[in-house]
C-alpha cells in the first residue's frame, strides 16, 4: 500500500504518518526527517538544506526529489510505504508520478488532514521534539510522561527550530501557496481522502483506519 498524507505544518501528519506505519508494516518517509538528521549530522546537504527550513521556505527540488526517489526505491519500501511532506508541490508530485508509472507502481491513498490555519499556531508552540528518535510530542495534548524527555528513547525533547511563530507563518503561506493545490491534484485522480484533523489524536487515526481498511 502507498500512501501519501497531506496537510498544513503541524497539522499531524508526522503524528499520523507514525502510526499508520506501525499499524500496516510499511516505512514512514518524512522528507523533513531526513532533512533533520542530515542537519544533526552536519552533512553537506543538510547545511544547504538549513538556509531554507529556518525561513520556512521550501528546500529546491534539485535537493529533495532525488534522495525521495533512492528512498522509495530500497528494498523495504517493496510492500509499500507512507510519504510524510512529499510531494510538496506540483512539480514533485508529477515526477512521483511518473517515477511510479515507469515501475508500473501507482499511489493508492492520499490522506489530507485538515485543520484550520488558526489552529496551527497554537500546537506548534506546544510542540516539543526528540533529539534521538524523532518523535514528536505536545506540552498539552500530548505530553510525555516525564518533562522535557522521550518516552521511547529517552532523549531530550526540544522546540524545533522552525517553530518560531515567525517561521510558522512563512510555512502557511508557502503552504498555502504551494502545497495545496495539491488536493485537487489528487482529487481529480479519485485517491483522496479528507480527515478532520482538529480531533483528538485517537480519533484522527481510526478515521485514518477506517478509509485505509
Ligand atoms: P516537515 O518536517 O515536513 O514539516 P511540516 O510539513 O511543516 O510539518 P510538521 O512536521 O511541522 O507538522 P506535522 O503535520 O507532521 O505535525 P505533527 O504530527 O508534528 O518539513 C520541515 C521543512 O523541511 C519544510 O518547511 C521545508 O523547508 C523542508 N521540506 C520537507 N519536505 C520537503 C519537500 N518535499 N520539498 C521541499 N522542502 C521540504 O503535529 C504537530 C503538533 O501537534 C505536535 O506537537 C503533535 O503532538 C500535535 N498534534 C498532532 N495531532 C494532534 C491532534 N489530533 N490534536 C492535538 N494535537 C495534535
Ligand atoms: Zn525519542
Amino acid at each position: 500500500m502507498k500512501i501519501i498524507i497531506l496537510g498544513a505544518p503541524g497539522a499531524g501528519k508526522g503524528t499520523q504518518a507514525r502510526i499508520i506505519s506501525e499499524k500496516f508494516g510499511i516505512p514512514n518517509i518524512s522528507t523533513g526527517d531526513i532533512f533533520r538528521a542530515n542537519i544533526k549530522n552536519g552533512t553537506q546537504l543538510g547545511m544547504e538544506a538549513k538556509k531554507y527550513m529556518d525561513q520556512g521556505l521550501l528546500v529546491p527540488d534539485e535537493l529533495t526529489v532525488k534522495i525521495l526517489l533512492d528512498r522509495v526505491g530500497q528494498e523495504d519500501c517493496k510492500n509499500g510505504y507512507i510519504l510524510d511532506g512529499f510531494p510538496r508541490n506540483i512539480p514533485q508530485a508529477q515526477v512521483l508520478d511518473k517515477a511510479l508509472e515507469e515501475r508500473k507502481e501507482k499511489l493508492d491513498y492520499a490522506i489530507n488532514v485538515d485543520v484550520p490555519d488558526e489552529n496551527i499556531i497554537k500546537r506548534m508552540s506546544g510542540r516539543r521534539a526528540c533529539t534521538g528518535c524523532g518523535a514528536t510530542y505536545h506540552i498539552e495534548h500530548i505530553p510525555p510522561k516525564a518533562e522535557g524527555i522521550c518516552d521511547t528513547c529517552g532523549q531530550e525533547l526540544v522546540l524545533r527550530d522552525d517553530d518560531k511563530p515567525k517561521t510558522v507563518k512563512n510555512r502557511l503561506d508557502v503552504y498555502h501557496e504551494q502545497t495545496q493545490p495539491l488536493i485537487e491534484f489528487y482529487e481529480a485522480k479519485g485517491i483522496l481522502n479528507t480527515v478532520d484533523g482538529t480531533k483528538d489524536m485517537k480519533d484522527v487515526s481510526a478515521a485514518i483506519a477506517a478509509i485505509l481498511q
